[in-house]
């Protein structure tokens, strides 16, 4: 039997793992969609294959990302193309292609897609996992900075995620980051004998990955480490209070961290990470920030950039705690199951297409052919809200009787006479759905 390569997950209707059943991701993208849609972002759909040179460049050599966690292939053109590992590369290299900076240099975009690492799998950590992001170009303000913070607090409380610790940093501007370089390297060339080998390597090349190692015997050393803040110049301090004040002013709490620097080279300025302790070891469930020198480095003109990232496969592991499985039911199954007897299948269609046009009501109709006793038992498996069963009679009465399937699981057998009207049934749907 073939199988599912290691760490790249099947996300299914009835999934045994509630956070890997579709009735989650809908909700978790749609919300999501809801909240980035509502600040004006719109949706970009971009390659998952890029130019290998696209991440290595952007994302930086030094990373674990680029030195170690790639999916990279040459094509039959000899070429070396990369799975994208994240979104934010592959964003700046359409907006430089696309001359955007000319056509309006401010452009709000999401994104929503599979993303690869080849990274050890464990539970939330996974080689092929989904992001929704989001990329503010064109904005220097700090206004932009606090925008991040304030849609992602907002998709947070659209999810219903609580528990959620909101971290920021800032890394300033070039001449603040060469400031700190020499400040850290200074500090850690007096502690580079308890570093782990690659951080020794490192601490000569990018002294601030130093920050980021996950070793017990690095953090030790980082602890100390001394704050980036007495580094940084007038201006980038100037914008970074702003940022705080403005996040604040709206309701964000954080707190700031002295020692995020998050694992990606690009980034300049602001910085930030939210967490939840409800997800043990891979508790990280957005990183993003601000990138002002990226766009010009790959080739577009000076162009100030800000943006974010969330794992859908963490934010699903939350929703699915919260939820339990006969909720997911009422997510995803059909509201309502027509169950016809033979003759009665095309009335049982019409009327199925007459409720649907009504609203959104989810409806199945049986298709087959079997017998009742059979159609409603799959009535009941799929979780329906309630169910009608359609022979002669009711074709004739143009009446049937609407069984609540919920109290029926529950012993309590409810049904009501209704007629065969897609405006009753609706409304005899909404009732059972309030009640429900
Ligand atoms: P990142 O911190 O590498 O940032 O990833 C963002 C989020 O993706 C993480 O917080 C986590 O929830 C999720 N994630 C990352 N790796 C995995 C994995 N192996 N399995 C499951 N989930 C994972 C970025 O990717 C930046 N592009 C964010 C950004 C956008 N910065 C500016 N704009």
């Amino acid at each position: 039997m073939i199988q599912a390569v290691k760490g790249m997950n099947d996300v299914r209707p009835g999934a045994a793992e509630a956070f890997l059943d579709s009735a989650v991701w809908d909700y978790v993208t749609s919300r999501a969609a809801e909240v980035l849609n509502g600040y004006a972002y719109r949706q970009v759909r971009l390659p998952l294959l890029e130019e290998t040179a696209l991440f290595a460049r952007g994302i930086g050599e030094d990373t674990d990302i680029v030195s170690k966690e790639m999916y990279s292939l040459t094509d039959r053109g000899d070429r070396s193309l990369t799975l994208r590992p994240e979104g934010t590369a592959g964003a700046v290299r359409a907006y430089v292609e696309h001359a955007l900076g000319k056509t309006d240099a401010v452009q709000r975009w999401w994104y929503l897609g599979p993303m690869f690492r080849a990274e050890a799998p464990q539970k939330g950590r996974y080689r092929q996992f989904y992001q929704v992001g989001a990329e503010l170009f064109g904005v220097a303000a700090p206004q932009a900075d606090a925008e991040m913070l304030v849609m992602l607090n907002a998709l947070c409380r659209h999810l219903e995620v609580t528990d959620v610790s909101v971290r920021v940093n800032c890394l300033g501007d070039a001449e603040s980051r060469e400031r700190y370089r020499a400040v850290l390297q200074e500090y850690l060339r007096g502690r580079a004998s308890e570093l782990c080998e690659t951080c020794q390597r490192r601490f000569a090349t990018n002294p601030l990955r130093v920050l980021d190692c996950k070793r017990a015997t690095c953090r030790a050393v980082v602890t100390a480490a001394p704050d980036i803040l007495a580094s940084l110049s007038e201006a980038s301090r100037v914008h970074f209070d702003l940022v705080q004040q403005l996040a604040t002013a709206a309701g964000v709490s954080f707190v700031r961290d002295p020692h995020l620097v998050r694992g990606l080279d690009y980034y300049t300025g602001t910085i930030f990470e939210l967490a939840t302790a409800a997800l043990g070891a891979q508790d990280a469930i957005v990183g993003g920030g601000r990138y002002d020198d990226l766009v010009a480095e790959l080739g577009g003109p000076p162009t100030p950039a800000v943006g974010f990232a969330a794992g859908i496969e963490r934010l699903a592991l939350l929703v699915a705690k919260r939820v339990e499985h006969k909720d997911l039911a009422w997510w995803s199954g059909p509201h309502l199951y027509l169950a016809p007897m033979a003759g009665a299948e095309a009335r049982a269609m019409a009327l199925a297409d007459e409720v649907r046009r009504l609203g959104p009501w989810r409806v199945e109709v049986d298709v087959s052919g079997g017998r009742v006793k059979n159609q409603m038992r799959r009535a009941d498996k799929v979780g329906a809200l309630a169910a009608i069963v359609l022979g002669e009679d009711e074709l004739a009465k143009g009446a049937a009787m609407l069984k609540n399937l919920r109290s029926l699981a529950k012993g309590d057998d409810s049904q009501v006479q209704i007629a065969l009207k897609g405006g009753e049934l609706v409304a005899a749907l909404a009732q059972l759905a309030r009640e429900r």
